[in-house]
């Protein structure tokens, strides 16, 4: 409410996207270019349970966050949490996501080089959370950015991420970015062998998380031949 308030009276919230759970919004954070995500209500869920649920999703965003970049993993700035309006306010990380430039390789041929450097930052940084336990729980190539000029990669979105040390959930949020991978960036060959190359250097459970994974891709197989 507090944010749709905004939007009428200031020219400085542009809605980036408008998503099922959340909002984002470009904005000014004391002079710097910042996002807003808004989480809002459902409608169909009574009130004070659904506000109790938003307000644990926030907290839970920011806690993520924040403890991917105490990992070793870049993550944007958080600059506020307002329990209030539902929102978090970020760094606005300037540059490309992972999604558009693989996008790109797809029209214009593959820069072997900067994928093989994306694909190692990739399978890096998620070796690193996972070691932590931290489940980024929505790993697709549209929760990555790469900064302009060092094309450093920033890790989005942990709206859905949660704490756990199972291998079994390590392997399910593999198997989530090797599935979107597959359906959006089939021309960019095998990203994935790239990302568990790199991933095995970064994590010390490789073993268990692959041994997992491998499962889990055939449970996947099953389930699509079951129909
Ligand atoms: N810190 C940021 N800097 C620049 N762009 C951002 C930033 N955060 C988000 N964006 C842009 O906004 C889009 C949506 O943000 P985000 O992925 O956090 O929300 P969402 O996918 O709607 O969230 P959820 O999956 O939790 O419902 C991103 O894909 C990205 O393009
Ligand atoms: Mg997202």
């Amino acid at each position: 409410m507090a944010i749709e308030a905004d939007t009428r009276s200031s020219s400085s919230l542009i809605l980036l996207k408008q998503g099922a759970e959340a909002r984002v919004f470009e904005s000014d954070f004391v002079g710097r270019r910042s996002v807003v995500k808004e989480r809002f209500s459902k409608k169909y869920r009574h009130p004070i349970l659904d506000s109790k649920l938003t307000l644990k999703r926030l907290n839970a965003e920011a806690r993520c966050t924040t403890k991917a970049r105490r990992l070793g993993v870049c993550t944007p700035v958080l600059y506020a949490v307002d329990p209030v309006s539902q929102t978090l306010t970020f760094e606005f990380v300037e540059g490309p996501s992972v999604k558009d430039v693989f996008l790109e390789f797809g029209l214009h041929g593959v820069n072997e080089k900067q994928l093989e450097d994306i694909s190692s930052q990739i399978g890096d940084a998620i070796g690193k959370i996972h070691d932590g336990g931290l489940i980024h729980g929505d790993l697709t190539t549209s929760n990555m950015l790469l900064k302009n000029g060092s094309n450093q990669l920033v890790l989005i979105d942990f709206g859905l991420s949660f704490t756990s040390t199972l291998p079994e959930d390590k392997a399910v949020d593999l198997y989530v970015l090797e599935r979107a991978l597959l359906s959006m960036h089939s021309s960019c060959g095998n990203v994935m062998d790239r990302i568990l190359a790199a991933y095995r250097k970064s994590s010390k459970q490789w073993s268990s998380t692959l041994n997992k994974l491998a499962q889990v891709r055939q449970r996947g197989r099953k389930r699509t031949m079951v129909g």
